[in-house]
């Protein structure tokens, strides 16, 4: 009979795993989104600076440039004015506007240049359905220890919500050349690589992190954030209205000043820095 014909039999049993493996498809995929749905969205980090970015100026604290009456940076008044129901983002006029395509409706409206990307308008849409919650700006928040205690802990957290490990330690040499590099900018001489992979104390690493910190190259390494803010002074400052500012003299003091922990002094060598020009 032709249904027992090995081929088609062949083909049943080809059908049925590709059932099954959709299936499984099907319920990864929901494991997956679920398990980036606990992971809830951040309002400070994600949500602020989409909000900000494309809706403030239209629906924000300045009432010059408000349009609809509508504020999205105050939580109480976006609700208030039905801009959105925390938790059913179905029922909510912001979803619903970001979402349109009816280019008189959709927010941020085409003619202001603003647009939202697909992944935007999803994390907008999972925050309300998370209930909306607002968060003060961190600059005005006060800083709380986290409930744990290392920085390796903090990574390792993050590390395990994305499946990812730590990776093992590295060699005593390169955990040195690192922390040179990081601490001074430079290389680790061949003779304190030497040293230090001899070095049986528990504290070595505590102690190159001392050695590193007293080195000269320690300020000259910090004070590169300073000279690039002076370089770019140094165009401002050379206009015809400020002939007498001379950031570049700032340049001789930095390394050493950083090097002694003191912004203060070099500020007061060459006034114009203190001025914050
Ligand atoms: C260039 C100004 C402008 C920007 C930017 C803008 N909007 Fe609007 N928005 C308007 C205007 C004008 C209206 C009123 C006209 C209308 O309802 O379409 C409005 C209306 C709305 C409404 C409906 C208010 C009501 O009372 O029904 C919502 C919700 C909204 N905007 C959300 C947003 C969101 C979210 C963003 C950012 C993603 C945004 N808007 C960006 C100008 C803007």
């Amino acid at each position: 009979m032709l249904f027992s014909s090995p081929s088609v039999r062949h083909l049943q049993a080809l059908a049925k795993i590709i059932r099954v493996l959709v299936a499984i498809l099907v319920v990864a995929s929901t494991i997956d989104s679920k398990i980036t749905f606990a992971d809830e969205v951040d309002f400070n980090r994600v949500i602020r600076p989409i909000l900000s970015n494309n809706c403030f100026f239209c629906h924000g604290p300045d009432r010059e440039t408000r349009e609809a009456d509508l504020r999205l940076d105050i939580r109480e008044d976006a609700i208030e004015a039905f801009a959105f129901v925390p938790g059913d983002p179905n029922e909510s006029e912001l979803v619903y506007r970001i979402f349109s395509e009816d280019s008189d409706e959709v927010m941020p409206p085409p003619k202001s240049n603003h647009s939202l990307s697909d992944k935007e308008k999803e994390l907008l849409q999972r925050w309300i359905a998370e209930g909306a919650e607002y968060e003060n700006h961190w600059a005005y928040t006060p800083i709380e220890s986290p409930p744990f205690e290392s920085i390796d802990e903090i990574v390792t957290r993050r590390l395990e919500k994305k499946g990812l490990k730590l990776s093992p330690e590295a060699s005593k040499a390169t955990l040195l050349r690192r922390l040179s590099f990081d601490l001074n900018g430079l290389p680790p001489k061949p003779e304190a690589v030497q040293t230090f992979v001899n070095e049986t104390d528990p504290d070595a690493y505590e102690k190159a992190v001392d050695d590193l910190l007293t080195s000269k190259h320690y300020g000259e390494k910090m004070a590169i954030h300073w000279l690039d803010a002076v370089r770019k002074n140094d165009g401002l400052l050379s206009t015809p209205a400020c002939q007498n500012c001379r950031g570049s003299e700032s340049r001789t003091w930095d390394a050493p000043c950083v090097h002694r922990d003191s912004y203060e002094t070099s500020a007061r060598i060459v006034p114009s820095i203190g001025s914050g020009r």
